[in-house]
């Protein structure tokens, strides 16, 4: 029941107040806050998973939304009691971790899915079906700080966001990662600025800072003919191509030489805006997840997918220590 955690609380019990499902309990150590929080909710509230567990062995799925550290341990006891689970991102602080979640999933036949919020954000939705074929990125993150998710780097707190969204629209391996990444106020890497290149040639910027003076959620993209922009705080898409007649000659040419050997013509931008219904990511993600529980399907975001985008952080992470090991080198 900390910062995020009473954000799943609210929306289980606008849930409730649908109908559609009963909030039983929030759980937290710190006892003062799971009360405040019970109360606040008009639900109970108990000290441990396995207090809860004990009093209310009809509990049938739980949100995790603990210190990233903790994930494991947390998520693992309910599953092996047979409640699923929504396990905010990233999925766990290391690969090995991860992988004991998918075993244990499996073996208790669990749902797990993994809180990636902006997979249900409206505007990301909407430009998941304007997708071609994407080849340069421009992301950016930017938050002021807060003294929370300092367990883990701004690449597993922040950009894990952004990552899993580039890896859900482009749909191909990594090929190469550049990274740079700073300590700033926490002791972890609180900014980075990260490069990667794709199996398919595309490149992706992505810039995360928790320790910037404005917030910007943005996410920029250029596939043929086309130039994207997501917003995603303002749930909103613009998207901008180039006319039919001209489409051609900016469509991307197989050989490279074609480049600008073609007649440059007035272009034609359309400007458009996919109609976009405002809905709160966390309530679209909490119902896919109860949905999922009630039909037993595959989650929207499913573990492996979790696995993913973290593995894809940790070997950003792995370059930033090594471009800081360079640097470090290069002083002495
Ligand atoms: N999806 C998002 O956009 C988003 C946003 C913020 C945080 N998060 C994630 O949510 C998680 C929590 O982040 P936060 O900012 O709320 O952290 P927080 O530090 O504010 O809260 C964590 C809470 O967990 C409690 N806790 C510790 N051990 C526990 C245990 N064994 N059982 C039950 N409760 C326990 C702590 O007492 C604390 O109240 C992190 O994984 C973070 O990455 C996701």
């Amino acid at each position: 029941m900390g910062a995020f955690g009473r954000n799943h609380a609210r929306v289980y019990q606008q849930l409730q107040q649908a109908g559609s499902v009963r909030l039983v309990g929030v759980v937290d150590p710190d006892t003062a806050r799971a009360d405040a929080i019970a109360r606040e909710f008009g639900c109970k509230s108990f000290g441990s998973v396995e207090q809860m567990l004990t009093t209310h062995s009809e509990v049938q799925a739980a949100s995790v939304a603990v210190p990233t550290v903790l994930h494991r341990e947390v998520a693992r006891a309910l599953m092996e009691a047979g409640v699923d689970v929504l396990i905010e991102k990233p999925v766990a602080a290391t690969l090995g971790e991860a992988d004991e979640l998918l075993r244990v999933a499996l073996e208790h036949k669990r749902v797990a899915q993994v809180g990636h919020l902006e997979r249900f954000n409206p505007a990301v939705r909407a430009t998941l079906p304007l997708i071609n074929r994407p080849m340069f990125f421009e992301v950016h993150r930017l938050s002021v700080f807060s003294p929370r998710a300092l367990d883990v780097d701004v690449v597993l707190d922040l950009m894990i966001h952004d990552l899993d969204v580039v890896l859900t629209f482009v749909k191909s391996e990594v090929k190469e990662i550049r990274a740079v990444g700073l300590p700033i106020l926490s002791g972890k890497v609180d900014i980075a600025n990260v490069r990667i290149e794709f199996e398919s040639g595309c490149v992706a910027n992505f810039t995360a800072s928790r320790v910037s003076t404005e917030r910007v959620r943005k996410l920029r993209f250029f596939q043929a003919g086309q130039y994207i922009s997501v917003d995603y705080a303002r749930q909103d898409v613009l998207v901008c191509s180039v006319g039919s007649a001209v489409g051609a000659a900016h469509s991307f040419a197989t050989d490279a030489n074609e480049w600008g050997t073609r007649p440059s013509v007035n272009p034609q931008i359309q400007m458009a805006k996919p109609p976009i219904t405002a809905e709160e990511p966390l309530l679209a993600e909490i119902k896919a997840f109860l949905r999922s529980v009630r039909d037993r399907s595959r989650p929207a975001v499913s573990l492996e997918d979790g696995r993913k985008a973290l593995e894809l952080g940790l070997a950003i992470l792995a370059e930033i220590g090594r471009h800081a090991g360079r640097i470090a080198v290069g002083k002495g």
